[in-house]
């Protein structure tokens, strides 16, 4: 386990996802991501993009930073940061949105960064408004 950064160490948690990035397996888009989450117990878990021959197989690195959360035994997001190629900060698609959801809240915070150096920040609420998350199931019932 490394150490976690302070969550107001914006910079540390970027180095973190620009780690995992270098070990991004993304032949088919070119397009590698590395993204580090920040639990809330302090600790940071960090996740790359993985394609797959079969297109739609192919994971996200927010999903991997997840994946690698859930094993550790965090539960909760408090911030993540996100870097990708290019200019433009690389904002999470709709289904890792969708993903932050479950383990995170309106106020998590989501960095979006590129290897040019752009950054924008957001908060979840932000990203998916009106979210549909675990509190809705709690209406389930027979219909
Ligand atoms: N990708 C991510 O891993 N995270 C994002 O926030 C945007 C897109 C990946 C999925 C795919 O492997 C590649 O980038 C191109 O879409």
């Amino acid at each position: 386990m490394h150490d976690a950064p302070p969550t107001n160490d914006i910079d540390a948690l970027f180095a973190r996802a620009a780690e995992a990035r270098q070990h991004a397996y993304a032949p088919y888009s070119g397009f590698a991501v590395g993204a580090a989450l920040v639990d809330r117990d302090g600790r940071v878990h960090a996740g790359c993009n993985v394609e797959n021959a079969a297109y739609p197989s192919g994971t996200c690195a927010e999903q991997s930073a997840i994946s690698a959360m859930i094993a550790a035994g965090g539960r909760r997001i408090v911030e993540i940061a996100i870097v990708g190629p290019g200019h433009s900060p690389v904002t999470p698609c709709g289904a890792c949105r969708q993903r932050l959801r479950e383990f995170g809240d309106a106020d998590t915070r989501i960095h979006a960064g590129s290897e040019g150096g752009a950054r924008r920040s957001f908060t979840l609420a932000e990203l998916l408004p009106e979210a549909f998350g675990p509190d809705h199931l709690a209406a389930g019932g027979p219909p």
